[in-house]
């Protein structure tokens, strides 16, 4: 099913992990390393996903924005933060024909956060709240839920730091998943915010504990005391996982203003139900967040169970050369989701009614009914190659509609059609005209 969600008997998901490189004599071109084809029937799944992600945001007054797939490279550089994996390892960076350095986008946090401060949407209500969707990139090595080019859907919400905001965020990502029908474990932490009473006071205990533990970790995590400390709690090294079992936690060190704040969030979450697991070691990658972190996990992935991520960048904005604009949103991996939904989330090709027409005065009466129907709503086909009765009722059981609409010479003259429930196998005669009505009832 893995393969199949991504398409195709060539196994589009072995092309993904760079098992699809072009033998010599072979003509024919794969998809790069790391990525895929979304692929009929399994595109549709995907497409039902997104939709009810957006439907769910609008639901909370989320507006649909749209940023270009890459920006200046500056952009993620100073938003994402210099000393991210994702910026020092995973962009694919480019320098155009006029010289100007380019990046596909790894997230898509810094370019809202770049659009809104070029258009000042900052200067009018407040909270904005935004969500977009796309994909995005990233030079990681792939594996299963892990790719090149994957997509997000995504919100964001800027301007006011109130408790409710993270709340509200929080309880959108929550409620998406409950319609989407996807259990999943919600982690949650505040990691304070950048000043010596708080995180920065934190970094030199947490900085501290590791050089005094610095031989026992692995040796590819030593070279982040230094430059990010903080990630060590992310490493997947035995060693220093290890290691870290025993390292100060920094919600013992966060500020009273952030205590507070986060357990105010905590409480409003609470109060609709949402729970929560509190997760003093999640750190998130991006260098960006203040406060409120949080992921949410699905099982059945491995490694790479995170479906979506978020947290609070009050500082965003100002690293990106605004003024103070405080913010918090999240992404989820609409691949891993699907991935960890396998076949129960994929609605099949969504036809209600197939007509089975026989002859050439039937199919054109049924080429109209089809067109009348579809104005009113309902998913209506037929077949478009003049087949045989037996081919058009295999493709009617095949299109997986509810119907199958038999229209024979006898049918045509009584101006009716046989209906026929594909599922249960009773049929009935009704009026053309009734079509409608009775598919609808
Ligand atoms: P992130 O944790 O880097 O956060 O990514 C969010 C989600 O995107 C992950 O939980 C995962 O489901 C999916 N994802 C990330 N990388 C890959 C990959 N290589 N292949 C497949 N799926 C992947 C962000 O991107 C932040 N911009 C989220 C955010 C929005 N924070 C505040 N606002």
């Amino acid at each position: 099913m893995v393969g199949e969600s991504f398409g195709g008997s060539r196994g589009s998901l072995l092309g993904a992990l760079g098992w699809g490189a072009m033998a010599e004599n072979e003509r024919s071109f794969r998809a790069p390393r790391g990525t895929f084809d979304v692929l009929p029937p399994q595109s549709w799944a995907r497409s039902a996903l997104v939709r009810l992600a957006m439907d769910t945001f609008a639901l909370s007054g989320y507006a649909p924005i749209e940023t270009p797939i890459f920006e200046h490279t500056e952009v993620f550089e100073r938003g994402v933060g210099a000393t991210s994996e994702v910026v020092t390892k995973q962009m694919y960076t480019f320098t155009d024909r006029a010289g100007r350095s380019l990046t596909l986008r790894p997230e898509l946090t810094a370019g809202v956060v770049r659009s809104v401060l070029e258009h000042g949407l900052d200067r009018g209500p407040l909270p904005l709240k935004l969500a977009c969707v796309g994909p995005q990139f990233r030079q990681e090595r792939p594996q299963k839920g892990r790719y090149r080019q994957f997509t997000q859907i995504d919100i964001e919400s800027l301007g006011s730091d109130d408790p409710m905001v993270d709340a509200e965020v929080v309880e959108v990502g929550v409620r998406f998943f409950r319609k989407a029908g996807l259990e999943v474990r919600l982690l949650i932490n505040s990691i304070g915010h950048v000043a010596e009473s708080c995180r920065l006071g934190y970094n030199k205990v947490l900085v501290e504990f590791l050089r005094a533990n610095e031989a026992a970790l692995a040796p590819e995590d030593r070279a982040r005391i230094e430059t990010n400390p903080l990630r060590t709690f992310d490493s997947k090294e035995a060693r220093t996982v290890a290691v870290m079992e025993g390292a100060p936690l920094i919600s013992d060190h966060i500020c009273e203003d952030c205590r507070a704040h986060f357990s105010a969030v905590l409480d409003l979450l609470k109060s609709v139900n949402v729970s929560f697991e509190l997760e003093p070691r999640l750190v998130r990658g991006l260098d960006y967040y203040t406060r409120t972190t949080f992921e949410f996990i699905a099982g059945g992935l491995g490694s790479q169970n995170a479906v979506g991520g978020g947290g609070r960048y009050d500082g965003l904005a100002e690293s990106l050369g605004g003024g103070p604009l405080t913010g918090i949103g999240f992404a989820l991996g609409v691949d891993r989701i699907l991935l960890a939904m396998g076949d129960s989330g994929a609605p099949s090709r969504p036809v209600s009614v197939y007509f089975v027409a026989l002859g050439d005065a039937a199919r054109r009466e049924a080429f109209k009914a089809v067109a009348s129907l579809r104005d009113a709503g309902i998913e209506a086909d037929l077949d478009l190659g003049a087949r045989g009765m037996k081919g058009q009722m295999k493709d009617a059981d095949r299109s997986g509609a509810r119907w199958a609409a038999i229209l024979g010479e006898d049918e045509l003259a009584a101006g009716e059609v046989t209906l026929k429930d594909l599922a249960g196998g009773e049929q009935e005669r009704i009026r053309i005209d009734d079509l409608e009505r009775r598919l609808t009832t």
